[in-house]
């Protein structure tokens, strides 16, 4: 089956169409949301948190997200697989960000990198696009500066919003074929949605975003709370303890395994 393409992004921003973008770090649920069309796979840092046991994304490195995003890509057959490049893997030049980019492409065979910030990173996002490596970017609350943001804040607010804009447009300009907006107010979404040509990706950005992005064990409830930002559209999380508890009951109780469950 043929892959999405950020070309189908493109169009559906032309058309006014709005899809959606979910977080998967290995295989089974690459197959799930992969089974459920939709069209973009993010392998996040996030996978530090809601994978990995770490408190956030900054430890996540790049051979730990290597194999998660090659499980990922093995696990779906039509979702565009895009990979987060972690913290410290893209800053220091555009040498580092394109040698890293390329491995991702080269030994997780993504299609996509994303990175973090506006102009700041504009000479990297150019190298890559230049070396043929398409480039999500991330603005508003970028969780790898949480310890220089104080916390996972609202960003935007008053005139840093106009400094927000000028980044999407930075961009843009660069090459990104797409933007993340988290965590800002929903009129500002809207403008910079409005000002550039190519899709935004809202997460706690509000409705005009072209596209919304979930961390998936926010989406399925498997996390004890979530951000405000956050529907849980099940709860797994209890569905799961139950699973787990009646079996060991069972098992307790000599009920598992049953007669269709033995060989012999
Ligand atoms: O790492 C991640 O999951 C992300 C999304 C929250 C956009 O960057």
């Amino acid at each position: 089956m043929k892959r999405f393409t950020i070309a189908d992004l493109a169009a559906w921003k032309r058309a006014g169409k709005k899809w959606t973008v979910i977080t998967s770090y290995e295989s089974v649920t690459a197959s799930i949301f992969d089974e459920a069309g939709i069209p973009v796979l993010l392998v996040g840092d996030s996978a530090g948190n809601n994978f990995l046991g770490e408190e956030n994304t900054v430890p996540v490195t790049v051979d730990e997200l290597i194999p998660l995003t090659r499980a990922v890509v093995r696990g779906s057959s039509q979702a565009l697989v895009v990979a987060d490049l972690p913290f410290g893997s893209y800053e220091i030049n555009s040498e580092q960000a394109l040698a890293t980019g390329i491995r991702f492409l080269k030994e997780a065979k993504a299609q996509a990198v994303k990175l973090e910030g506006g102009v700041r990173v504009i000479e990297q996002v150019k190298a890559l696009v230049k070396y043929g490596i398409p480039v999500m970017g991330h603005l508003g609350m970028t969780p790898q500066s949480v310890n220089a943001l104080g916390g996972f804040k609202v960003q935007g607010r008053g005139e840093s919003g106009e400094r927000l804009i000028e980044d999407a447009k930075a961009l843009e300009s660069a090459g990104c074929f797409a933007i993340v907006l988290e965590l800002i107010p929903a009129e500002l979404a809207a403008k910079i949605t409005a000002a550039i040509s190519i899709p935004t990706i809202g997460i706690g950005a509000g409705i005009e975003c072209d596209a919304q992005v979930l961390v998936w064990t926010d989406l399925m409830g498997m996390t004890p709370s979530r951000p405000k930002f956050a529907r849980a559209y099940r709860n797994l999380r209890s569905e799961m303890v139950e699973a787990a508890r009646e079996w060991s009951e069972d098992v307790a109780s000599g009920k598992f395994p049953s007669e269709a469950e033995t060989f012999h």
